[in-house]
């Protein structure tokens, strides 16, 4: 079996962060979480970096270094979501405050650090949340960029177009112009749109299969989609909520449940009416370099049969 791929999580975590977080290190085989790295994003940093040690703690991960990063986009104000995630970003189940130290080291400098030591095209950088952990580490080391094996991320949007403005998705909405550092760096990209991850939805025996798990992290899991599931099903009258930021983990794990194209993508940072928009050339109505696989589709079923299989082992 191929060694373990390395990976960092860089994350505003947000229940469905949570659930990519349990699901990375229910996968040992494939995936060695070298750090998490929190940003602000859903909520302000330091509940970012609280929530990612609570879900560490609840896999029995207390070995996992967690770093804080930055505490607002590059150049604007912080907008975060408690309206979908709750005044904590974790809201549902009681989980006890976490004990695990937080890492004394920037965010930024263990990115940057880690990617210099690692051999080169061995270290992944897994983004769920607005890109700026990743944008400042590329402008403080523009030397990582070939080092990077790959960047997989989940935001942005074309046919689904946006959730946090008509044009926009929440992650690339909240720092655009990290967004557009990250989609300029050269390295891989695969991209994990509301396309896709509007697909990824919960349903009731989806859920019920949590639940029933009769575990800790089971019930936990179960519960956070109970919480959040309530903001998607009002606003698309969908049976379930998207599970957005585990498809990142899901494509590591199993490429094959995902299609997409390779095309290339930019992101508008100045129209007041479109910031934080992806425009991805789906068409190929350009001839603008292709410089990220935009994935449009998964199978649902093998994905949530992955999530359950996975999250049942911790
Ligand atoms: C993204 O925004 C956050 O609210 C979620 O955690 C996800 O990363 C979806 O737009
Ligand atoms: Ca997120």
């Amino acid at each position: 079996m191929a060694a373990a791929r390395k990976i960092i999580i860089d994350t505003d975590p947000g229940q469905d962060d949570a659930v990519a977080i349990l699901l990375a290190l229910a996968s040992p085989d494939e995936i060695e979480v070298l750090g998490i790295t929190a940003v602000a994003g859903n909520v302000p940093l330091n509940l970012t970096a609280t929530n990612a040690r609570i879900v560490c703690e609840l896999a029995g991960r207390t070995d996992v270094k967690v770093f804080a990063g930055a505490d607002r986009p590059l150049v604007r104000a912080l907008r975060t979501a408690e309206h979908v995630h709750g005044d904590t970003g974790l809201n549902g189940p009681a989980l006890p405050s976490p004990t695990m130290p937080l890492q004394d080291r920037h965010a930024v400098d263990f990115i940057v650090d880690t990617l210099r030591h690692e051999p080169v095209g061995t270290v992944t950088l897994c983004a769920l949340g607005p890109l700026t952990n990743l944008a400042l580490a590329l402008e403080q080391a523009p030397d990582i960029a070939p080092r990077i094996d790959h960047v997989v991320l989940m935001g942005g949007a074309y046919f689904e177009v946006g959730n946090i403005t008509p044009a926009a998705e929440f992650n690339i909405y909240v720092d655009p112009e990290a967004a557009r550092a990250v989609f300029a760096c050269g390295a891989p990209i695969t991209v994990m749109p509301l396309d896709v991850t509007h697909k990824a939805l919960t349903t009731e025996p989806r859920v019920t299969a949590f639940r029933d798990m009769g575990t800790p992290v089971g019930r936990a899991v179960a519960e956070w989609t109970d919480f959040f599931e309530r903001f998607d099903k009002e606003k698309y009258a969908t049976p379930g909520a998207p599970l957005h930021d585990p498809c990142v983990i899901a494509w590591l794990i199993r490429p094959d449940l995902f299609s997409g194209r390779f095309v290339n993508v930019e992101i508008e940072c100045d129209s007041d009416l479109t910031r934080g928009m992806t425009v991805a050339d789906w068409w190929g109505v350009t001839d603008r370099t292709p410089n990220a696989t935009f994935i449009g589709d998964l199978d649902a079923d093998g994905f949530f049969d992955l999530l359950t299989t996975r999250i049942a082992r911790l």
